[in-house]
């Protein structure tokens, strides 16, 4: 989950890192008002999770409260890389003397985390990065040892940090890696970490993507999940406890064990190559042990995604047998109807594992027409994606 750069600021904070408050407000009169009551020169800075805010014109210097309302009323609603504004954060302007950026990441490919940092901080970190590599100081960090002081130090004087602040930014750097290893972060990250004119030094921005498999030991994660931007879809599977990923095309998936909802997504999209790129629209895994109730959550979850025009569900009889299963289909169907929802979309199901012949005996004989049995898979996702259609 990535954070908006007031609740990184927040983390920051918790560690000790030095930043500045401020406001987050969601219209331009209240950013107006904040601005009043900061006084003097704030910056109305857009919240989204994307970067490069700055040169999309979502970061503003104003002065006053009709300065500050006239600069909000432009940043909010903005589209920055596809992200609307829905929040500003109004907070006192800094006097920058310089710029910095500092980060701690987990780099997979090394297996190990690394540490960034260079003086060449600001907007164009991105471009320092390729034309001038040797100004971006990396500096592996290993997991057990951690950012010592000595590391610390190792980092500053690889990134060429003025001697007079060096000891202010290697404690913020062993701050910093307090915020990854204590909240379970994969990045840290700050740009611009800067230097004022007075000589202190300041995170004025900030970036942390938690590790959402942690989320279960930081009960105070929850406040940072923002329902209204996750899909409804998802938020109902989420609800009911299913592994479902939303994806954009138009044949709905069922399956027991992520392997096989893989592989099924797969054998959808090779197949629906044929019908014009028809394409998988979710991955939803009901899991080994799964009742008629999952399975009617699973359908209900998956027919009520508007953009699914057929359903394959694709089912290994495991520790739940194939005649249970197919029951479970029948009996999903049932609980649909039942509460009011006509099923209409066809249901390609091919069963197969424990008790297969069972299993497909009990769905041709269960008189439902939107069912639609196949023996294989390769077979059953034509026949899916040709129906979707
Ligand atoms: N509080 C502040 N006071 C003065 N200047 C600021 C302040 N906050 C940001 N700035 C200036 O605006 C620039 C852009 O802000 P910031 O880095 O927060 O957003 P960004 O462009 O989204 O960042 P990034 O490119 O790292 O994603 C900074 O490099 C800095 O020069
Ligand atoms: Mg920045």
């Amino acid at each position: 989950m990535d954070l908006f750069e007031y609740e990184a600021k927040d983390l920051f904070a918790k560690h000790g890192v030095p930043v500045i408050g401020g406001a987050v407000v969601t219209t331009a009169e209240a950013a107006g008002a904040a601005a009043d009551e900061i006084g003097g020169k704030v910056v109305i800075k857009a919240q989204v999770k994307a970067g490069g805010r700055g040169k999309a014109g979502g970061v503003k210097v104003a002065e006053g409260n009709a300065e500050a309302t006239e600069k909000a009323q432009g940043i909010l609603g903005l589209d920055i890389k596809g992200h609307i504004v829905k929040k500003v954060l109004v907070t006192p302007a800094s006097a920058i003397a310089e710029e910095y950026y500092v980060s701690f990441l987990l780099d997979r490919a090394n297996r190990t985390f690394l540490a960034m940092a260079s003086v060449e901080g600001g907007m164009d970190i991105e471009e320092v990065a390729v034309t001038k590599p040797e100004a971006l100081a990396r500096v592996a960090v290993d997991a057990i040892e951690g950012c010592t002081p000595a590391k610390a130090a190792e980092i500053a004087a690889a990134a060429n940090f003025a001697a007079d602040i060096r000891p202010a930014i290697e404690k913020i750097l062993c701050q910093l890696w307090d915020v990854l290893v204590k909240e379970d972060a994969t990045l840290v990250e700050v740009n611009p970490l800067v230097k004022t004119v007075e000589g202190d030094i300041v995170a004025l921005d900030g970036k942390v993507s938690l590790d959402d498999n942690a989320a279960f030991r930081h009960s105070d994660h929850e406040a940072f999940v923002d329902n209204a931007a996750i899909d409804p879809i998802e938020l109902r599977a989420k609800e009911h406890d299913l592994n479902y990923v939303k994806l954009e095309g138009e044949v709905g998936i069922i399956g027991n064990g992520a392997g096989l909802v893989m592989s099924t997504l797969d054998v959808v999209a090779y197949a629906g190559e044929e019908f014009g790129g028809v394409k998988p629209a979710n991955f939803l895994d009901i899991g080994g042990g799964a009742s008629a109730q999952v399975m009617a959550n699973g359908l209900d979850i998956v027919l009520n995604d508007p953009s699914v025009k057929s359903v394959f569900v694709n089912v290994f009889g495991g520790i739940t047998a194939c005649d249970a299963v197919a029951n479970g289909i029948i009996q999903a169907v049932a609980m649909l109807e039942a509460n009011g929802e006509k099923v209409t979309k066809p249901l390609v199901c091919r069963i197969d594992g424990n008790n297969a012949e069972e299993g497909r005996r009990i769905l041709d004989e269960s008189g439902l027409d939107v069912v639609v049995r196949v023996q294989t898979m390769d077979d059953a996702a034509r026949r899916v994606a040709e129906l979707a259609k």
